[in-house]
């Protein structure tokens, strides 16, 4: 590793997830920043895929670290055992530098950190509240786009975050050698919102007429089975929603602020944005 004009490590990255949500905006700062991206996936960019351990270790050798977002949610059994695994083979491959994308107040993902904590690696775990992203990337967007968000959320608060602000985050830990080696970092957005809240700001940002529907998280359980999610993962789903949504997770997180030294983006600004770029339009 050199270090490079802009103050930072001139090191090469390997993003997994680099399609999704908050795997291709950490692609995008980290090469911003000046380090060198290895973009995995299964479908494009360097052949990266969580439940085929024959591609990992192509993937890894030779960067100096990795990001690390499970597709499956973080506090998942198959999460906990491929992130512990692939945590050890990239140590023993000498990629030490390890930063693992978990979730803020979500006490069964406190397995999946402690795999990769005992791996050996020189780790960061970066802890994040709701992505304001849900409501623009992945499933949200249909029921949106049709008029209305059936979520079991009742009217729990919370303090979404913009992915881009996580992988800021992110890509600085990588940035700052030794500092953030060894720490967890809660990140939340500026403030609280329900999700009533959120669907509010993107009716106003749309200028069309949205509804909140707050349902249990049991029947909106039966609404992803009929979607065809398979029955484990919707009684993992039903669990997770259960927990996450009781309220633990409505106060805010300094992480961005400590990491970055400026606020988080608001929730407002993100729902302009993708009401612009045309995210809810039929
Ligand atoms: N959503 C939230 O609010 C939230 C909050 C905190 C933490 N999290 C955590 O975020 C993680 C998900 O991150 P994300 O939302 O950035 O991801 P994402 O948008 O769901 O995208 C995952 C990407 O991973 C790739 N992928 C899928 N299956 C794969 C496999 N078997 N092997 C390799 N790559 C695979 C897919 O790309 P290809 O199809 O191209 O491979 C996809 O683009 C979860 O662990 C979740 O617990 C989420």
């Amino acid at each position: 590793m050199t270090q490079n004009t802009a103050g930072t490590k001139d090191m090469t990255v390997l993003v997994t997830g680099a399609t999704g949500r908050t795997g291709s905006r950490v692609a995008e700062a980290a090469r911003a920043a000046g380090l060198t991206v290895r973009a995995g996936s299964r479908s494009q960019g360097t052949r990266f895929d969580w439940a085929d351990r024959s591609t990992w270790a192509d993937a890894l050798r030779g960067a100096d670290a990795a990001y690390l977002a499970h597709p499956t949610d973080v506090g998942s059994p198959d999460a906990t055992e491929a992130v512990g695994a692939l945590a050890r083979e990239a140590v023993g491959l000498g990629v030490r530098r390890l930063v693992l994308l978990s979730s803020r107040g979500e006490e069964r993902a406190h397995a999946t950190e402690e795999a990769l904590r005992t791996s050996g690696a020189d780790w960061t775990v970066v802890r994040a509240a709701w992505f304001a992203q849900n409501f623009s990337e992945g499933p949200l967007v249909e029921g949106l786009v049709h008029g209305e968000l059936v979520f079991p959320a009742g009217e729990v608060q919370e303090p979404f975050i913009d992915v881009r602000d996580i992988a800021d985050v992110v890509v600085a830990a990588l940035a700052s050698g030794d500092r953030y080696i060894g720490q967890e970092l809660a990140l939340s957005g500026p403030r609280l919102l329900t999700f009533r809240d959120a669907v509010a700001e993107i009716s106003k940002a749309t200028g069309s007429e949205l509804r909140y529907v707050p349902v249990t998280a049991r029947q909106y359980g039966d609404i992803l089975a009929g979607f065809g999610v398979p029955p484990q993962e919707v009684e993992l789903l039903v669990e997770i929603f259960e927990g996450l949504l009781d309220g633990r997770n409505a106060h805010l997180s300094d992480g961005v602020q400590r990491v970055l030294g400026h606020e988080p983006r608001d929730f407002t600004d993100f729902a302009r944005e993708a009401a612009a770029a045309g995210t809810w339009k039929a």
